[in-house]
């Protein structure tokens, strides 16, 4: 079974969500929580962009073990310089430097021509190679980018010496079949590409960040990259347990896996919404307040005969204890009965009878019954046993 090489930019791409602002602490809780989770890599930060960014990178770098710790760079010798001093006592310690190759960037944004930029690349790559073994190297917009222009410029970058390609989808544009024949492409045309390892790095502008991740790992990637709860620039990135998930579950299709450990998933993702301030949307894949919850009596009634009827998942697969069977207005009888057990009444089914009408009645004013207003119910019809 391959496995896939997972790396997070949490603390990187996730901290660039509009709104976000973690302290050093804040970023070491998670990196830790990161380590646990089982990522290979945590991007911790940018370090040139300001001292307080230098200093976290730098305090994960010394303090956090367990995972390489890559520090982020634009291919400028200022930046390289940066990320070597924030994380020269790094374990396992990588940089990763971008530079933009699509026409819209080259021109409007660098104002330098395709051969100017491959040249840039190349001279940082060899100026980072005084510091580090580890280069990831980053096609910025690869998506909207020239394939032929990204097959000679993966081939200089790799001759130069980068270790592992990212071929980043920077504006969320790309969809999954094309965005998978990339990889394909690019190993099969790009001469020396057996020498380097790629990546894949999607963004959500049009909800296609995981299933572009799946396409590339069809399409032989060795690492993708993400974040957890799929924070990000915009829309974000591709949510890392999605995909670490996805792996899992349909391992049959996809015959690749990761090294993350998915019980520590509802932790991180909890612990990233609280210290972010982002709250997961309930109906979020994985770790959606919902994800595990059953609403309507036809699916409760299926849940309980035999999960599997509704369930693909099992909830303490990605570290939550149970399932959950919301009782409200299309709950049915069996569901409702399973829930008096649980509390500890076991009624005839006469008393079901009247205490499922008054629990109907109730659900007319209220959208979820929880279990005081059960024991209400039992207790005002005087249905004890
Ligand atoms: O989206 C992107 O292109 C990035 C970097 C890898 C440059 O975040
Ligand atoms: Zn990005």
């Amino acid at each position: 079974m391959r496995v896939i090489q997972i790396l997070d930019t949490t603390l990187r791409d996730g901290e660039q969500s509009a709104g976000v602002n973690l302290n050093t602490n804040e970023k070491k809780e998670i990196a830790k929580q990161l380590v646990r989770l089982g990522v290979d890599a945590i991007e911790a930060g940018f370090p040139i962009a300001s001292p307080g960014d230098f200093q976290a990178v730098k305090t994960i770098a010394d303090e956090v073990k367990g995972a390489t710790i890559v520090g982020f760079a634009r291919a400028t010798k200022g930046d390289i310089d940066a990320v070597y001093e924030a994380i020269k006592n790094a374990e396992q310690a990588r940089i990763h430097m971008f530079i933009a190759t699509s026409p819209i960037h080259m021109k409007y944004k660098l104002r330098k021509s395709p051969d100017e930029v491959i040249e840039i690349a190349v001279e940082m790559i060899k100026y980072a190679k005084k510091y580090f073994q580890d280069i990831q190297f980053s096609a910025e917009d690869a998506g909207r980018s020239d394939l032929d222009y990204l097959v000679r410029f993966t081939k200089e970058v790799i001759d130069a010496g980068a270790t592992i390609v990212n071929i980043p989808d920077t504006v969320g544009y790309m969809m999954p079949r094309e965005y998978g024949y990339l990889f394909k492409h690019l190993k099969e045309q790009v001469p020396n590409s057996h020498k380097a390892l790629f990546s894949a790095h999607c963004h959500d502008d049009l909800g296609m960040a995981v299933a572009n991740t799946l396409a590339a790992i069809e399409n032989g990637v060795d690492q993708v990259e993400g974040t957890i709860n799929g924070i990000g620039e915009r829309a974000g990135n591709a949510a890392l347990e999605e995909v670490a998930v996805s792996l899992y579950t349909r391992q049959d299709y996809y015959q690749a896996t990761t090294k993350m450990n998915l019980e520590q998933i509802a932790r991180s993702s909890k612990l990233i919404s609280k210290l972010t301030g982002m709250i997961v949307p309930g109906n979020k894949a994985i770790v959606g307040a919902n994800a595990f919850a059953h609403e309507s009596g036809i699916h409760q009634d299926g849940v309980l005969k035999e999960r599997t009827t509704y369930e693909i998942i099992r909830p303490d697969l990605v570290g939550y204890s149970s399932n959950k069977l919301v009782l409200g207005k299309h709950s049915g009888r069996h569901a409702f009965r399973e829930r008096l057990i649980a509390l500890g009444y076991v009624l005839s089914d006469e008393q079901i009878n009247v205490a499922f009408q008054k629990f109907k009645e109730l659900t007319m004013k209220k959208k979820e019954i929880f279990d005081d207003d059960l024991m209400m119910i039992i207790d005002e019809q005087q249905l004890k046993q």
